[in-house]
């Protein structure tokens, strides 16, 4: 018999179309991060990141400005560390007047409603391009961990609305909360990248902060041990399990696009909002794609990050939220 459902009915033209649709894309869903360096002036093209730059502060504050009226209600803070100031210890992560701690505030100055979100790991502080403390051959986790209670007081200090864990080390959070919590900040949030895997779309960011782990015999040569290894799923719940327990916020699955199993994961199974990153590698290869001509870039952007809303994000972290912004209020 011939079907009594017929499916395209629903598809027949535009307006039927977004009658039944299930997602949509705004830019109150994205997290734009940014790269942020000493100067004035300054603006440096990462070769990578067709597009994305360094600003010195001065034009960041511009920057957040612009990207405010476009409708974005958060941005993702990294800094560009001179080679000088950078250790093992990662000190210069909770020097008040660093250049983090300074960004903090002058965004927060100029655009208070803004959401400020500051990355909280070592590795653009750290000699050694690691999350952590390094001490033979070993990322240390319980050292590493006061050194991040540090530099999230530093950053909630300065304004931060949310500090923003990239590290991966255990027991982080609790001891991030239980900080803030001692120390007046209750009402500082921790946005945790519960589920972050040690991935090769990364190589872009580390090429932006010259934060790639060192060449060097004496430590660890990649994050493996700290990261999550990509050939799993369901430990990614244990991961977020715990961070709830700890006290976070917000949880994150990274990277983004090869990992939406595990968005609709954590999304199915915890009643917490759920962020992804859309990463720097998987911006290059949109870039690189649409540069050749071998893709259509805006319309790959607009349905790479609906992807992350069907798959259950709440938020998007991508470096196309000013482009994707401006493409959905056209
Ligand atoms: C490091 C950090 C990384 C990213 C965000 N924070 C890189 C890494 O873990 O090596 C990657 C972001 C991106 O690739 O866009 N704490």
């Amino acid at each position: 018999m011939f079907p009594y459902q017929r499916h395209r009915r629903l598809r027949k033209n535009e307006a039927i179309r977004s009658l039944i649709r299930e997602n949509y894309l705004s830019p109150q869903d994205f997290v734009l991060p940014i790269f942020v360096a000493e100067g004035e002036n300054i603006k440096q093209e990462i070769p990578s990141m067709p597009g994305i730059y360094r600003h010195s502060l001065d034009l960041t504050i511009k920057e957040v400005k612009e990207i405010w009226d476009l409708g974005i209600k958060a941005v993702n803070i990294y800094v560009k560390v001179d080679e000088n100031l950078k250790d093992n210890t990662g000190k210069e992560a909770w020097n008040p007047d660093g250049l983090m701690q300074r960004t903090i505030r002058e965004i927060k100055n100029a655009v208070p409603e803004m959401i400020v979100m500051p990355d909280v790991a070592l590795d653009p502080f750290s000699m050694y391009g690691h999350d952590g403390i390094v001490s033979k051959g070993e990322v240390l986790n319980d050292e590493t961990n006061d050194a991040l209670v540090k530099m999230s007081l530093a950053q909630a200090t300065a304004g931060a609305d949310f500090v923003a864990p990239s590290d991966m080390m255990d027991g982080r959070i609790g001891a991030i909360r239980e900080a803030l919590e001692e120390n007046g900040f209750p009402n500082v949030g921790i946005i945790s990248y519960s589920a972050k895997y040690a991935s090769s779309f990364y190589g872009p960011f580390r090429d932006a902060l010259d934060s790639a782990p060192v060449d060097n015999q004496e430590i660890p040569k990649d994050k493996k041990t700290y990261q999550m290894d990509f050939h799993n799923a369901y430990e990614a719940l244990r991961e977020v399990e715990e961070d709830i327990n700890e006290g976070a916020d917000i949880v994150m699955v990274k990277p983004g696009m090869a990992y939406l199993d595990i968005v609709r994961m954590v999304k199915d199974n915890y009643n917490i909002p759920v962020s992804v990153f859309q990463v720097s590698g998987e911006y290059a290869m949109i870039k690189a794609a649409a540069a050749n001509g071998w893709l259509d870039h805006d319309q790959i952007v607009l349905e790479s990050l609906t992807a992350f809303k069907r798959a259950g994000a709440d938020m998007i972290f991508t470096y196309f939220a000013k482009e994707a912004a401006c493409l959905l209020n056209s």
